[in-house]
């Protein structure tokens, strides 16, 4: 038998990414060769000794930066205890501390722990559908909008508006539809009988850094209470300091019914956490949902550490002025290169749409010591440390003027 022979699209743009390296590992990410070694502040350092500015912070988890003697300590605390890890069938001080913490500092009325962002997300739309079917059994369904990331599990991927992640493994997940960000569809498609939840990012992250408007958020809001249905903020990227504020939302002018956290939560121990209101948090009933790892004495103990830092209000008040300064520079940017056709973020969460492919960028910032990364096939993401200096910054952002020329 003869086996079609794959064409190789010619319409590509030649794009000088490396070759991918001889590994082990199952080929679902294209790495480039170099193997980092060592962490320190805001370098990562691979195995010459080559330092590599971090504007990419392990794709928003490392909020510190490497090396942060606070969450060594904090680790080496949680270890002395000897409680590496105890059941969800038992209670543990760091677990209900850290959610004591949650509470007090957001709208929620209880945390549900588990290990990664998608897990996050797959758990507030099983809650949201135990919501619904308390008031209906066909007000099961889900919504989420054009441009979304909500993570790669079989309801987050079908949450998930990238047609290129999702083809391989269709069919997805029954009952989840992606619907324009514009009000008139999300109030067609807002049907009170069927729709449970509506899931969005406040700053849409993978898709390309896009803030999602406060009117629309307002007018979504108003909707959603009035249908009974749960708005979901995914904050596993926006949240935790990252724009500025502890909560995302806190800047949106709405409270929404569930946040769901990851990313830097841990220090990049695995985590997520969904934040639930009083309403839904009332129909979550032992046997529900449950994880073996979430919430365990040793992340629980480090997230503890990490979201009181993130909630120093010096902190999040660097955040805000350090993301409008750098705003502004890569505006600067913009108008002295004329590589750049947008500038979209806030906090430390930036996008910058380039004239050519984003991924022969990032290779090239690579080349030149600095980690960047994409949202989509024209868009540069920066996500710098949340701790990063304004000298650091700005050599990053001259190495990225460069890097564009
Ligand atoms: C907004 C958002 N939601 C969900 C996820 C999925 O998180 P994880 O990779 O931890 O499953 C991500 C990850 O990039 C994200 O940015």
């Amino acid at each position: 038998m003869t086996l079609p022979v794959m064409q190789l699209s010619t319409e590509q743009p030649a794009v000088p990414v490396p070759a991918p390296t001889q590994s082990a590992i199952l080929g679902t990410y294209k790495r480039p060769p170099a193997q980092f070694v060592r962490g320190d502040g805001m370098y990562l350092y691979d195995e010459s000794g080559k330092a590599y500015l971090d504007f990419a912070s392990g794709i928003a988890v490392n909020a510190f930066g490497y090396n942060d003697a606070g969450i060594a300590r904090a680790i080496q605390d949680a270890v002395a205890t000897g409680l590496l890890h105890v059941s969800n069938l038992y209670r543990t001080a760091p677990g209900e501390d850290l959610a004591e913490f949650l509470v007090d500092h957001s709208f929620a009325s209880s945390v549900f722990y588990c290990n990664s962002g998608a897990e996050a997300n797959e758990g507030a739309f099983k809650f949201a559908r135990k919501f619904g079917r308390s008031m209906s059994p066909d007000k099961t369904g889900i919504i989420s909008l054009r441009g979304a990331f909500h993570g790669r599990l079989f309801a987050s991927l079908a949450a998930t508006d990238r047609a290129k992640y999702q083809a391989p493994f269709k069919p997805l997940a029954p009952g989840v539809s992606i619907v324009e960000r514009t009000i008139e569809d999300l109030d067609a498609a807002l049907d009170a009988r069927t729709v449970a939840a509506v899931i969005l990012e406040p700053v849409q992250g993978e898709g390309g850094v896009r803030v999602i408007d406060r009117g629309l958020l307002a007018e979504l809001r108003a909707l959603t209470h009035e249908r009974r249905i749960a708005l979901i903020f995914d904050e596993i990227q926006s949240g935790l300091g990252r724009t500025g504020t502890l909560f995302a939302y806190e800047q949106t002018g709405v409270v929404p019914d569930m946040v769901t956290l990851a990313k830097p939560i841990a220090a990049g121990l695995p985590m997520g956490a969904v934040l639930v209101s009083e309403e839904i948090s009332a129909v979550m009933k032992p046997g529900d949902h449950g994880t073996t790892f979430g919430g365990g004495p040793l992340v629980a103990s480090v997230a503890l550490h990490v979201v009181k830092r993130l909630a120093e209000p010096a902190l999040l008040e660097q955040v805000r002025d350090n993301g409008a300064w750098m705003g502004e520079e890569l505006r600067a940017i913009m108008r002295r290169t004329g590589r750049v056709r947008a500038v979209r973020g806030m906090g430390l969460m930036w996008g910058i749409d380039v004239v050519e492919p984003a991924a022969g960028v990032v290779a090239r910032a690579m080349d030149a010591g600095l980690l960047i990364l994409s949202a989509g096939e024209y868009t540069l993401r920066l996500l710098p440390p949340l701790v990063m200096s304004r000298d650091e910054m700005r050599d990053g952002l001259e190495s990225l003027e460069e890097v564009l020329r």
